[in-house]
C-alpha cells in the first residue's frame, strides 16, 4: 500500500506527527522534494524531535529514502543521521542536489522579500536547472577537488567540514528510485512525507512568488522518485483548525487582533521549526482547504491542534465570510464534533485523525457511523479491519 501524507495550508500543520504515527505501518518512509527548509517538531515521551532532512519517523525502524527531488544541506544531514537512532537505515539519492555555501548566502542577500527560511533552497533549484555548475550528491567529492568549486569557498574551514560529510555521505548514496521501484514490485508499504504544502507550491501556489521552490504535493512523487507508474492508495491531507504562516505574502483569513493571535501562537507553540519566526496566525479557510484537496487528491483528513484552539472561540472562512462555530474545551467536547461534521460536509472527505496535543499518543481516529454522529477509536480503521 501506498500513502503520501501532504500538508493543505503554508506548511507546518503537524505532518511529522502524522508522518511518525503512521510509519509502524510502513517499510518504508520517503522524503520527495524540498530540503532544510522544512522543519517537523516530534514529541516521544515527553522528549522533542526537531528534523529537516531525515524523513519523520521517530516511532519505527522503517527504511528512510531520501529521493531525488531533494536538496540536501551536507553538514545539516550529518547531523541527523548522527542524531538518529542507529537501527534507521538511510538511503540518499545518488541525484539529490547539494545545498552549497553560496545558496545560503545568495538567499540571505536577495531572496529577503520572499521571507524565505535562508536555507539556500532557490539559488539551489536555480543552479540545479541551469546545470552549469551544479553539484549532485554522487558527485559531491569530486566537485570540491575541483578548483573553480573550491574557490567560491569563503573559507577553507567550511571546505574542510563538507569534505569530511562528502566523505561521511558516501556510504548512504543510493540509486534510490531502483529500490523504491523493487520496493512497490515486492509490495512493500511506502509512505510518502510531504514538506512544506500545496499552497507553497511552486507550479500551483496561487501566491507566487510567496513560495517555496519545489513542486511540494503528491503529483510531485512519480518525478521526484523515480516512480512513473506509482498509484496512492491513501493521501493524507493534514490542517490545523486554524491556519498559520510564515514568512511574507498574502494571508487572507488572518487575525488582526493581535492578543488574540499571540494567545493562539503561545498555545499552539507556532514558532517556526527552522528559523524560530513568530508564525502568522489566521482561521481555517475552507475554501482555500477545498482548492488544496483538488489540487492534491487528499482522499483524507487529519485535524490537528484541537487542543491549542480549546476555550477560544473558534472561526472558519467559508462562503465569502468568517463563520463562528461552537467552543470546545477539550477533544470530546461535541463543539469538536460538531466542528468535524461541519468539516466533512464542507470538504466531502472523511476528517480520519484528530489530534489533541503535542504527543505521540494525543491523537484519536474518528469513525464515520451511518447517522452522522462521531465516533473515536484508539486504533485505526486500518488495524481494526485486520483484527
Ligand atoms: P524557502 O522554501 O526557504 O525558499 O521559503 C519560501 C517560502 O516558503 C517562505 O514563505 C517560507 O517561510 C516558506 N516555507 C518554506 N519551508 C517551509 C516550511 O517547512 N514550513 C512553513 N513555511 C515554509
Ligand atoms: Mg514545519
Amino acid at each position: 500500500m501506498n500513502t503520501a501524507v501532504c500538508g493543505l495550508q503554508f506548511g507546518d500543520e503537524g505532518k511529522g506527527k502524522i508522518v511518525d504515527l503512521l510509519s509502524v505501518d510502513n517499510d518504508v518512509v520517503v522524503r520527495y522534494a524540498g530540503g532544510a527548509n522544512a522543519g517537523h517538531t516530534v514529541v516521544v515521551d515527553n522528549k522533542k524531535y526537531k528534523r529537516h532532512l531525515l524523513p519523520c519517523s521517530f516511532s519505527s525502524d522503517s527504511i528512510g529514502v531520501l529521493a531525488a527531488g531533494m536538496v540536501v544541506d551536507p553538514l545539516i544531514l550529518i547531523k541527523e543521521i548522527q542524531e538518529s537512532s542507529c537501527n534507521t537505515q538511510i538511503m540518499i539519492d545518488r541525484n539529490c542536489h547539494v545545498v552549497m555555501p553560496w545558496h545560503h548566502k545568495e538567499d540571505i542577500d536577495r531572496c529577503g522579500l520572499l521571507g524565505t527560511t535562508q536555507r539556500g533552497i532557490g539559488p539551489c533549484y536555480a543552479e540545479k536547472a541551469n546545470r552549469v555548475n551544479a553539484t549532485r550528491i554522487d558527485n559531491l567529492l569530486v566537485r570540491l577537488k575541483d578548483e573553480n568549486v573550491k574557490s567560491r569557498f569563503l573559507s577553507t574551514s567550511i571546505l574542510k567540514h563538507y569534505l569530511d560529510a562528502a566523505l561521511f555521505l558516501q556510504d548512504y548514496i543510493f540509486d534510490t528510485g531502483e529500490f523504491l521501484r523493487d520496493c512497490i514490485k515486492s509490495h512493500k508499504n511506502i509512505l510518502f512525507e510531504g514538506a512544506q504544502s500545496i499552497h507553497l507550491d511552486v507550479d500551483h501556489g496561487d501566491c507566487y512568488p510567496f513560495v517555496t521552490s519545489s513542486a511540494t504535493g503528491p503529483s510531485a512523487i512519480p518525478q521526484a522518485c523515480g516512480l512513473p507508474n506509482i498509484y496512492l492508495d491513501r493521501i493524507v491531507g493534514i490542517i490545523k483548525c486554524y491556519t498559520t504562516r510564515v514568512g511574507t505574502g498574502p494571508f487572507p483569513t488572518e487575525i488582526r487582533d493581535e492578543k488574540l493571535a499571540r494567545q493562539i501562537r503561545e498555545k499552539g507553540n507556532e514558532y517556526g521549526t527552522t528559523t524560530g519566526r513568530p508564525r502568522r496566525i489566521g482561521w481555517l479557510d475552507i475554501e482555500k482547504t477545498q482548492r488544496a484537496i483538488k489540487l492534491t487528491g487528499a482522499t483524507e483528513i487529519a485535524l490537528m491542534h484541537t487542543d491549542t484552539m480549546s476555550d477560544i472561540d473558534p472561526y472558519v472562512y467559508k462562503n465569502g465570510r468568517l463563520c463562528r462555530m461552537p467552543k470546545w474545551t477539550n477533544h470530546n467536547d461535541s463543539a469538536v464534533k460538531v466542528f468535524i461534521r461541519m468539516l466533512r460536509s464542507e470538504l466531502g472527505i472523511p476528517i480520519k485523525i484528530i489530534s489533541f496535543g503535542q504527543d505521540r499518543e494525543d491523537v484519536k481516529f474518528v469513525q464515520e457511523i451511518k447517522n452522522g454522529s462521531v465516533v473515536y477509536s484508539n486504533k485505526s480503521e486500518q488495524i481494526i479491519k485486520s483484527l
